[in-house]
């Protein structure tokens, strides 16, 4: 199977060892603490659900390139370098993926006492492409930043520089591209990378869940099989998000064919958070491919229905309650365009299988959904 051939699924530290200026001080983000999540990732039946990507964000490098230009791994929280862990991830039967940035300067060098040195890859895209094969790196999260230290590259020029390099060297590379959507990367990426961030970073509130969740409405048409759509990494699990929102959250991303990157701390998930993000139903929906990404059906408000269509002439549909009260929310098969007409409808949460009677129609809870699929 291609690379990509379905959504990437993985972990990603960004989420839950730092969030920009919360916790700056990436306090926490060590070798010893990625692998504890490597490996509880195995322990948690994750891996065998099928997340396989580990991916070290921003803050894993020292302040510095070495003599011959070379990128160091930070010297107190990766002392013995990013080779080793990745072997050690590799052994666990993950592959490894790693954060860069087209420009001079990575994100963290805005508010960590970094200093100035270019630990971006803008220039250095050879050598950097080169060093990451040699690291054993299989993902590259490679994140714009700042466009003023992008020595006056388009976005598209600076990312296809590292698509050029990644394809020079002798090891395959899922490619991960992130300019928060601002330069309508649905309409190029697709040739460049496996996923493109459509969006600003996601945070683990409600309102940011919505927002995001808004701007993927008009982007159905744009991702495939080897090409995604990326509304960013979940935040399943953190902050202060409920179990109806964790859930609402999950199954969307999930109707969306995106990515599914965990941003939770694995070693400290509740049996909740972790048998979500394990329901062998919802990764199904993820992984299908019905010739189209999810997208919402009908009107936006405080409730909506996002379906997407399965590879059996099925579908996948979210029921989703935005509202602070119970709703009542319905949909009809001519509302989900289906070309045979459903049978069955079955819970994705309780697995209960019952007969489609033409109409569905659900009482959801506030801030939540359900997930069915019509066969
Ligand atoms: C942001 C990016 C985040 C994270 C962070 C690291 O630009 O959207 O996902 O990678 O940089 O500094």
């Amino acid at each position: 199977m291609a690379l990509a051939d379905r959504p990437l699924l993985g972990w990603n530290s960004w989420n839950c060892f730092l969030t920009a200026e919360e916790r700056a001080d990436f306090t926490g983000l060590t070798a010893e603490a990625i692998l504890g999540c490597a490996q509880a990732l195995v322990d948690s039946g994750m891996r065998d659900a099928g997340y396989e990507y580990v991916v070290l964000d921003d803050g894993w490098q020292a302040d510095h390139r070495d003599s011959t230009g070379r990128l160091l791994a930070h010297p107190t929280r990766f002392p013995d370098g990013i080779a080793p862990l990745a072997e050690q991830i590799h052994a666990l039967g993950l592959r490894f993926g790693l954060y860069a940035v087209p420009g001079s300067l990575t994100c963290a060098q805005q508010y960590d006492d970094y200093g100035g040195a270019p630990l971006g890859s803008l220039n250095h895209e050879e050598l950097d492409a080169q060093t990451f094969a040699e690291w054993g790196v299989d993902f590259l999260k490679y994140d714009w930043c700042r466009a003023d230290h992008n020595d006056g590259l388009t976005a598209i020029d600076a990312f296809t520089r590292m698509r050029r390099e990644l394809d020079r060297i002798d090891r395959p590379v899922a490619y991960a591209i992130s300019e928060y959507g601002r330069f309508e990367p649905w309409l190029w990426a697709p040739r460049i990378a496996h996923m493109w961030r459509t969006t600003d970073d996601l945070l683990p509130t409600w309102a940011s869940l919505m927002r995001t969740l808004d701007l993927q409405a008009d982007l159905a048409a744009y991702s495939r099989p080897g090409a995604w759509n990326d509304p960013d990494m979940l935040q399943v699990g953190n902050g202060a998000l409920t179990d109806g929102e964790n859930r609402a959250h999950f199954y969307l991303w999930a109707v969306l064919n995106a990515p599914l990157i965990a941003g939770n701390d694995l070693r400290t998930m509740t049996a909740g958070v972790r048998d979500l993000l394990c329901d062998p139903e919802v990764i199904a929906v993820n992984q299908d491919w019905g010739g189209r990404q999810g997208t919402r059906i009908g009107p936006a408000g405080a409730g909506e229905v996002w379906a997407k269509p399965m590879s059996d002439g099925g579908a996948a549909v979210v029921l989703l309650n935005r509202s602070d009260a119970p709703l009542e929310i319905t949909a009809t098969a001519e509302d989900l365009n289906l070309k045979t007409a459903p049978r069955t409808v079955r819970e994705a949460a309780t697995t209960e299988t019952s007969s489609f009677e033409g109409r569905l129609r659900r009482l959801v809870a506030p801030h939540d959904a359900t997930l069915l699929r019509l066969s």
